[in-house]
């Protein structure tokens, strides 16, 4: 039996030898050491010695294991330590090597814009509320005092889901539904997205606008021209020219359209294509908000007054920027973009 485990044991060492990775070597561990391993065939025969030379021949066998378990263990950290300096060999990283630039995205001139318009409001105290762009004929329409037959309701103007439900054509709306929630005193504005069957150099069927209101119960026209002008004034520079031009808006009585100083030709250029040579430039429309509005809302037109304006995002963009086709913000040309 001595004679057969030291065969046993020289050819299970060849192979642990020979066994260059993890999988090969348990395949050697379980052929001598397994449950039907070949060690195990040793202690069966135990069962056909004497007593006396049963003991030694067990001692032996338990010997032979013992150490191919050992030398197995040895070979398996070898084999762990081996790939690991194989990877760390192979796979280092150098870390003092200069990284990889991507593009860098920037906000789009729209949204620059709607910021800018936002920071100058909320800063005058004004808060944030929204309203949703899938409205009902009610609150886009009727509530603002523009009856059914009006030709703002045209076919024509506006996107509508059906007869009671539309794409909102203004951020109007906002108004009703705010005041319809929370009494005066108010000061918001809406900024949000509308939409309008409209396609040109200066229309887009989708576009943006910041409705603004302020509610209480002394709010005059002078309030209205105060918080217009100091707007127009931040947003364009101390020096630009403001007009308040008489106006018609079904919600607001009475209304002004404001108009600022032509940003190219500053009024001097009678041939100048941004002005038409009118010097002037259409900003946003505005107005006291009709007694009509106020008693959809249950407030008594009695008791409260109030102004109300609207404002077309990407007019004021273009102006800013001197971009003269409004086409050119949702083109999304990144060259273009990134400009701004
Ligand atoms: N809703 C108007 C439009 O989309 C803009 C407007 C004008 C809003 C006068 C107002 C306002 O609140 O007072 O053309």
């Amino acid at each position: 039996m001595r004679e057969r485990l030291e065969e046993l044991l020289k050819d299970a060492r060849a192979e642990i030898e020979k066994s260059g990775v993890k999988d090969s070597l348990l395949t050697v561990k379980s052929k001598y050491l397994g449950r039907k391993g070949a060690l195990q065939g040793f202690f069966k025969d135990l069962g056909s010695l004497a007593a006396d030379e049963r003991k030694r021949a067990g001692e032996l066998i338990n010997t032979v294991k013992n150490s191919l378990e050992s030398e197995i263990e040895t070979r398996l950290s070898a084999i762990h330590a081996a790939e690991m300096a194989r990877r760390l060999k192979t796979e280092k990283l150098d870390v003092t090597l200069p990284g990889r630039s991507r593009p860098l995205g920037s906000i789009h001139p729209v949204t620059q814009t709607l910021y800018e318009v936002e920071e100058i409001f909320t800063s005058l105290g004004f808060g944030i509320a929204e309203g949703p762009e899938v409205e009902v004929d009610y609150y886009n329409f009727e509530a603002l005092n523009i009856p059914r037959d009006h030709p703002a309701r045209d076919m024509q103007d506006t996107f509508y889901i059906n007869k009671e439900v539309l794409l909102r054509t203004h951020t109007s709306p906002v108004q009703i539904r705010v005041m319809e929630e929370q009494p005066p005193p108010l000061r918001i504005i809406a900024p949000g997205t509308v939409y309008r069957r409209d396609s040109d150099v200066t229309h887009t069927p989708m576009f943006h606008q910041v409705e603004g209101f302020m509610v209480d119960t002394n709010i005059t026209f002078s309030n209205l021209k105060g918080v217009l002008t100091h707007f127009l004034h931040s947003l364009f520079g101390e020096n630009i020219e403001v007009r308040f031009r008489p106006s018609f808006f079904p919600f607001t009585e009475p209304s002004a359209e404001v108009d600022i100083r032509c940003v190219i030709c500053k009024g001097k250029s009678s041939a100048c294509r941004v002005c038409k040579g009118s010097g002037w430039l259409e900003v946003l429309g505005s107005g006291m908000i009709h007694p009509e509005v106020f008693r959809s809302v249950k407030y008594d037109p009695e008791k409260v007054s109030g102004f109300a304006f609207g404002i077309g995002i990407e007019r004021i963009a273009m102006l800013k920027y001197g971009i003269d086709d409004i086409r050119l913000f949702f083109e999304n040309d990144v060259r273009f973009l990134a400009q701004y």
